[in-house]
């Protein structure tokens, strides 16, 4: 860990109170002017830091920055995710680079973040809007001892994931639009791609990508998006910090990633289910040129969407567009 993440780690342990220069010099083990030089370039990077003669170093705010090292310090603890942060400030795609990384061997738990991307990918071949600053763009590298027949699991462990760590830091409720959207009164917030790779009977390793759209007014959108889009800020009238989002969401995921790991999935199914509108619903799912017409009834233990049809069979669905009928 750097020496600037531990010193934040120190100061948010502490917080509201204050750390003393010389508990962090003997702590990091270097002097106190060389503690005062990296407050300085915290400072410049925005962290908003009192120095104060007698009580040490107290932080007071910190920026909207998305700063790998100070993330992967919050991440401490965690099982696998984000045992390593990579913060790009521009890239193609987040899904593209960590695929790249998979294909180098690289551990799972990685998360690659953007702070935007040029050519950042939707579902179903779609563009995802990625501007810089507004939202969290990120991908997930995940090697599951799973059949691929189960890897919808992960996607709606993601896809929860955010839920709850959305609601945890703003309090919005959204809804989960199958198979892994999030909406607040009817518009997209996040969405999820995930993309693996496998054999016939296991999974070589999974990319989960997932947008969050955070800081963005109605002007960021391009304007065909408009009525279907909105963000943190908008539903809720302020504005969120995204580091204190990602950390949390990779906090759920990974304790979900634990879950299902050792055959817990179905405690995450149900809580899936009851924040998810579509169950109940007619639905008319596309596929290519196919269409399934029918009830959209549950999720099975593999994570794949059971719909009646009007002839009264159960098709197993686990992928596609859906629509919702009203
Ligand atoms: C969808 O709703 O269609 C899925 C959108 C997924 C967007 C994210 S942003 C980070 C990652 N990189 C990408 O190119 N796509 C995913």
């Amino acid at each position: 860990m750097t020496i600037d993440a531990q010193i934040l780690r120190a100061l948010r342990a502490a917080h509201p109170a204050a750390v003393s220069g010389a508990d962090l010099s003997q702590r990091l083990g270097i002097s106190r002017a060389a503690i005062w030089a990296r407050i300085e370039a915290l400072r410049e990077l925005s962290y908003e830091i009192e120095a104060s003669p007698h009580l040490g170093y107290r932080l007071l705010s910190a920026p909207d920055l998305l700063h790998a090292d100070d993330i992967m310090a919050r991440l401490e603890g965690t099982s696998c995710l984000g045992r390593e942060v990579r913060v790009f400030q521009e890239t193609a795609s987040t899904n593209d680079l960590i695929e790249q990384m998979a294909s180098h061997g690289v551990a799972q738990g990685m998360v690659v973040v953007a702070e935007s991307q040029t050519r950042g990918r939707g579902r179903l071949g779609r563009t995802w809007s990625s501007l810089p600053g507004k939202g969290l763009w990120f991908s997930v590298l995940l090697r599951p001892q799973i059949r691929p027949q189960a890897a919808p699991q992960l996607t709606v462990a993601a896809a929860l994931s955010l839920w709850r760590a959305v609601y945890q830091l703003t309090g919005l409720s959204s809804e989960i639009k199958w198979p892994n959207d999030l909406l607040i009164q009817g518009k997209k917030i996040s969405g999820i791609l995930t993309e693996m790779s496998a054999e016939m009977d296991h999974v070589k390793h999974l990319v989960i990508g997932a947008g969050l759209n955070v800081n963005h007014q109605p002007r960021d959108f391009p304007a065909e998006l408009r009525s279907q889009a909105s963000s943190l800020a908008l539903a809720s009238g302020q504005l969120w910090n995204r580091s204190d989002l990602l950390v949390a969401i990779l906090r759920e995921m990974d304790s979900a990633y634990r879950k299902i790991s050792s055959g817990g999935f179905s405690a995450l199914a149900e809580e899936w289910r009851q924040r998810c509108t579509t169950l109940g619903r007619q639905v008319t799912i596309r596929q290519g040129n196919r269409l399934i017409h029918g009830l959209a009834e549950t999720i099975d233990e593999e994570g794949a969407l059971l719909v009646r049809t009007q002839h009264g069979r159960l098709e197993r669905v686990t992928g596609g567009d859906v629509t919702v009928m009203k």
